[in-house]
């Protein structure tokens, strides 16, 4: 069984909290759409399908939040949520996608029991959808690897990044569904450890076979012929085929230009932004202490000035193709990304 990151249970919305892992496997559960807020800007839930359906949910609970008498105060009390729960992470555009989405459904209700029923709706479905669009997303991709393939990926494009099976490792998921025998190497995805506390841990909960390397080695794996693919999950795409994804992505993509190894993005279209230009994009600015300690433990002098990006962007001459439910994106991007979206 993979895990389930986020759900909607008895007018709440439950979810793993990921802060603890991988030493503690704990749910938990918020009432109040202010407690998702924190909980999506403190990294209890990231990856950006997963912070779009908590968006949702986040509005869904500030439905049932409000005492509105009538729809307009209703929508005025959600607008204010959806501006508290949008300003926690400015780089991946499923949140406002999810945000957006909600919002859309509420302005076409009309009363304020039928707006609640609607929201709520709509947003477990949105739940539902995100797994069975990870699920057509991997089955496209599972076409481009190979029986024996070892597959590198960064960060944490999982389960855990989504409501379940996951986007880079839902590809990973169905190509091994497919009969398939494939091994996974997990960068560790300093500052604050994605691979190694929430990759390596989901696939090694599900018996995938995963070897953890430090970020410095990823030249070093490459070199010694140790990766034959490599995939990961994105952030935000823009038409033109530019990738937004975790710290790190745009080094491994351009270590494995210089070695002539395939490099795959897995994202829903949900990530996708087709107004933006790079110099519109905001890369979220982390605190220093992510990367003046290693959990509780100081590893840097105090005092030091610290430079800490979430995101890197990856050009689309490093990418060799991105998978979406939809198909496979490959150069030039910006005509196959739009046939991606007429095909919707
Ligand atoms: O800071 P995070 O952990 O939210 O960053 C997550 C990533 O960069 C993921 O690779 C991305 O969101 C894709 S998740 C399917």
């Amino acid at each position: 069984m993979t895990l389930k990151t986020i759900e909607w249970k008895d007018n709440s919305v439950v979810m793993i909290d990921q802060t603890k892992l991988p030493n503690i496997l704990e749910y938990a559960t918020y009432t109040d759409f202010n407690q998702v807020a924190d909980a999506i800007r403190t990294l209890v839930i990231r990856g950006a399908p997963a912070i779009g359906v908590s968006g949702a949910f986040g509005l869904a609970l500030a439905s049932l939040q409000s005492d509105a008498a009538n729809k307009d105060e209703l929508i005025s009390y959600m607008e204010n949520a959806k501006k508290i729960l949008f300003e926690t992470r400015p780089t991946a555009v499923n949140l406002g996608w999810g945000l957006n989405k909600i919002m859309e459904v509420a302005n076409n209700g009309n009363t304020v029991d039928e707006i609640r029923k609607n929201v709520i709706d709509y947003a477990k479905k949105m739940a539902d959808n995100d797994v069975k669009i990870n699920m057509a997303m991997g089955k496209n991709g599972s076409e481009l690897f190979d029986n024996d393939d070892t597959i590198m990926t960064h960060c944490n494009a999982g389960a855990l990044a989504t409501v379940g099976y996951g986007t880079a490792l839902g590809v990973i998921r169905a190509t091994k569904d497919s009969g398939k025998n494939v091994k996974v190497i997990a960068t560790e995805t300093r500052p604050i450890q994605q691979g190694s506390r929430l990759t390596a841990f989901e696939l090694k909960h599900d018996g995938i076979d995963v070897s953890l390397i430090p970020d410095t080695a990823v030249g070093y794996s490459m070199a010694n012929g140790l990766v034959d693919k490599i995939i990961v999950g994105a952030d935000r795409i823009l038409r033109t085929g530019h990738v937004y994804n975790k710290i790190g992505t745009y080094q491994v993509a351009t270590m494995a230009n210089q070695h002539k190894i395939p490099f795959y993005v897995a994202a829903p279209l949900s990530t996708f932004d087709m107004k933006s230009n790079p110099e519109d994009v905001i890369i979220e600015q982390r605190k220093g202490s992510e990367v003046t300690g290693i959990g509780d433990k100081k590893t840097a002098p105090d005092g030091i000035d610290v430079i800490n990006p979430a995101f890197d962007m990856t050009p689309p001459e490093l990418i060799d193709g991105i998978i979406t439910e939809k198909g496979i994106a490959k150069a030039p991007f910006e005509e196959s990304i739009k046939k991606l979206f007429q095909a919707n």
